[in-house]
């Protein structure tokens, strides 16, 4: 089974302390992390765990030379699995053209959903996996995963199956939801209830298959917020976790609703309103921030701190998704999220490792009994990930124990 011990690490970002901001942290300077097997047995001050020679050899150990070491980032919110691309779309909207124009012409989610349902599972299934190595490359080592542009009952469920093929022999860990995304347009309204009923009906069906969760996309162009609580009750029937993308373009009421639903999530809410954050916060659902949306659409950005004061979970997502959030850098969204959301260092870290786990059902956590995920930053302090941008500082990613990733040797620092 073998052991390995992290030392010499100057700042460890556990997140296991208690209260809010700095202190849930749980920052230990001097520190070291004891690994048998796939679990952290030790994880604090330096010299406090067990001694090597009490291990299971063989033991390892990587010394950190004082960098900091965090537990592995979680991604709450991706849509990893498409073929095709929107570049020329990216580049029409920065000159001013409307994304809700671009789709009524066809473009945005269609057009990947024609190219995806094109391409074969083989190159679906590739697709996803690179990106999810460039997710581990910026320190995730958890993600959760959406379904999306297939749009009808089978193809979503021929989505669901390669993105769970696609997970298996990769090493981040993935939590597979099927997202009932947008219907087809030119449907007849007896059309629109049947393909609804319909998507109702396979969620049994795409919970056997690996789905942990339903997500819903209601908006103005997407489902609305009848259909969205039809579905929902239906997701919460076949035992599925609840996620609603809300309040992104328009404000519908539908992260009030995914609430007193009991939605674990609800994604992007950059347009919600005083009676939702009190419905979020007495729920206990986690708000899933997307700063990336709200950077590539120049929507306003989401109130952060609004939500954090009232007492809400707040966690950042990529949004990875190949028109309006195509990075897999949740670092980047870290920064995003201090520079222009209102949050602290303390906050961003938080919600990328507690709070994100919260919302796919893992711990986030470096203690005694947690999975080995760990992260050697190429910094000295948990502020410098959210300040040092556009560069990937994750330098070694430690998966169940495993080393998995690990940048190019560059000078000492
Ligand atoms: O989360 N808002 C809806 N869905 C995705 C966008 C998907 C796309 O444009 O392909 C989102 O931003
Ligand atoms: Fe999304």
């Amino acid at each position: 089974m073998g052991s390995l011990i992290v030392t010499d690490i100057g700042e460890l970002v556990t997140a296991d302390g208690s209260g809010v901001g700095e202190p849930a942290l749980g920052l230990v300077h001097d520190a070291e992390i004891v690994v048998v097997g796939h679990e952290v047995v030790y994880a604090g001050p330096r010299g406090g765990g067990p001694r090597p020679a009490d291990l299971p050899p063989p033991v390892a150990i990587d010394s950190v030379d004082g960098r900091l070491v965090s537990p592995g980032l979680c991604d709450p919110h991706t849509h990893p699995l498409w073929a095709g691309e929107r570049t020329r779309e990216f580049d029409l909207r920065n000159q001013g053209v409307r994304y809700a124009e671009i789709q009524r012409q066809g473009g945005g989610i269609l057009a990947t959903v024609r190219a995806t349902t094109a391409a074969s599972d083989e190159a679906l299934i590739a697709g996803m996996r690179a990106r999810l190595h460039r997710m581990l490359a910026q320190g995730v080592t958890r993600c959760e995963a959406k379904t999306g542009y297939g749009l009808l009952p089978a193809a979503e469920l021929r989505l669901l199956d390669l993105l769970v093929q696609a997970a298996a022999g990769q090493p981040v860990s993935v939590s597979p939801t099927l997202l009932c995304h947008v219907p087809p347009p030119g449907l007849s309204p007896a059309e629109r209830a049947d393909l609804v009923a319909a998507l109702a009906a396979i969620l049994p069906e795409a919970k056997r298959r690996g789905a942990e969760a339903l997500d819903v996309y209601c908006d103005e162009g997407a489902f609305t917020l009848a259909e969205t609580e039809f579905l929902l009750r239906a997701g919460r029937a076949a035992g599925l976790r609840l996620r609603c993308h809300a309040e992104q373009f328009t404000h519908t009421g539908a992260a009030e609703r995914a609430a007193c639903l009991g939605a674990t999530s609800v994604e992007h809410l950059e347009q919600i309103d005083p009676a939702g954050v009190v419905a979020l916060a007495r729920a206990g659902t986690v708000a899933n921030l997307l700063p990336g949306a709200a950077l590539t659409l120049r929507l306003p950005w989401p109130d952060a701190r609004r939500l954090i004061d009232a007492g809400v979970r707040v966690a950042l997502g990529t949004d990875l998704n190949p028109g309006t959030s195509l990075s897999e850098s949740l670092p980047l969204m870290m920064t995003l999220a201090c520079t222009q959301m209102g949050m602290s260092c303390a906050e961003a870290w938080l919600a990328v490792t507690i709070h994100a786990a919260h919302a796919v059902g893992s711990s986030g956590r470096l203690r005694a009994g947690a999975r080995a995920d760990i992260v050697v930053w190429d910094a000295e302090g948990y502020r410098e990930v959210c300040q040092h941008f556009g560069v990937p500082l994750a330098q070694r990613v430690y998966i169940a124990g495993q080393l998995v990733w690990e940048a190019a040797p560059g000078p000492a620092r």
